[in-house]
């Protein structure tokens, strides 16, 4: 992974949601440029093979097993995780779940699983790490998705839960000013290689559809969430507070059409002036 010319050296960094994807990814940034990781998800295998990864940094990797969805469990883990490594610098919040359904198709429950791992999730882990995080600061950071802003067919809980991940993000922006611990929100666009978009994009031709959507015409890579991430909890995002960063090729910048250009340039209307 190229890293970008910024240190964290000794810094505790807690990622919900690092073992596998996206989170993964920012874990490894914030790993490489000397921070000591604290990861949390629920499957043992998948944390302790990203806890050996991450180890190859060099600095120290922590791992915890616990469901976004059972608040104690989140708490025991933070609190642990702050016994080893000391107050949070950085706390980024990404576990989250997703399958493609319309509404109709979707038991209560199967909605309910969505709004309780992402939403009710993210709200857990804000709230139990506040008492851990370094005062003044931290930077917290929230994984959202494009489907909080620009609503999304077969994806009603996904839109309704990332919707109230941003007012989370900004909510709680204002109440912890005062303790001088930043609150922003990253919102990737389609990321290659993830399970996000192996759901979301199942087929050849619909990654390729989804990649023509994109006005930079490319799904992005994890390490470019990573150097957002690192970019927002630096001296150089000291006045960043209550944002969602779009990091998505401008995928959320309006409604894109690859072709519209060539079109009218059959008509004579082009950019030479
Ligand atoms: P992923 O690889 O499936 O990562 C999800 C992580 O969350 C895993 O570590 C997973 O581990 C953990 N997790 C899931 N449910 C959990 C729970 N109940 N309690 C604790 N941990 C839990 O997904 P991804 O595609 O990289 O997405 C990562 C984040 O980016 C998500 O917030 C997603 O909404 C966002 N995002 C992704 C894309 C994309 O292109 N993929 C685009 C926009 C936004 P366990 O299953 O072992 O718990
Ligand atoms: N369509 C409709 N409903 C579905 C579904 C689908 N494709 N997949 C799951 N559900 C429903 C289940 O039927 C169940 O409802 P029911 O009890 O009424 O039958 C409900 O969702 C919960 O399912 P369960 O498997 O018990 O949930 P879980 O809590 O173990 O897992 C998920 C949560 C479903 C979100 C699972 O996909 C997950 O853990 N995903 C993590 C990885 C991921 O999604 N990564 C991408 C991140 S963007």
């Amino acid at each position: 992974m190229q890293t970008i010319p910024l240190r964290f050296d000794n810094a505790h960094v807690f990622v919900a949601g690092g073992s596998s994807g996206i989170n993964l990814g920012i874990a490894h940034g914030f790993a490489a440029a000397g921070a000591n990781v604290s990861i949390l998800a629920r499957k043992a295998e998948r944390i302790d093979a990203a806890v050996a990864e991450l180890k190859a940094h060099g600095g120290g990797v922590r791992g915890f097993s616990a469901d976004v969805r059972n608040y104690e469990a989140v708490a025991g883990a933070l609190r642990e995780a702050h016994g080893a490594f000391g107050d949070i610098a950085v706390l980024i919040s990404g576990a989250a779940g997703n399958f493609v359904a319309p509404a109709l198709g979707m038991s209560s429950n199967g909605f309910k699983a969505v709004m309780d791992i992402d939403l009710l999730g993210t709200f857990h882990v804000m709230r139990a790490a506040h008492a851990h995080l370094l005062k003044p600061g931290a930077s917290f950071i929230n994984i959202t998705a494009p489907q909080s802003q620009r609503a999304m067919m077969l994806q009603a809980h996904v839109c309704a839960a990332k919707a109230g991940i941003d007012m989370l993000t900004k909510s709680l922006a204002m109440e912890w000013a005062a303790d001088g611990i930043r609150v922003n929100a990253i919102s990737p666009g389609p990321i290659e290689g993830t399970e996000g978009m192996s759901r979301l994009a199942p087929t050849p031709k619909a990654a390729e559809a989804s990649k023509r959507s994109v006005p930079l015409g490319r799904w992005g890579r994890k390490e470019e969430i990573a150097w957002a991430a690192m970019f927002l909890s630096s001296p150089f995002a000291a006045y960043i507070s209550g944002a969602i960063l779009p990091v998505d090729g401008g995928g959320s910048a309006g409604r894109y059409d690859p072709d519209l250009l060539g079109q009218f340039g059959q008509m004579g209307i082009t950019s030479q002036v």
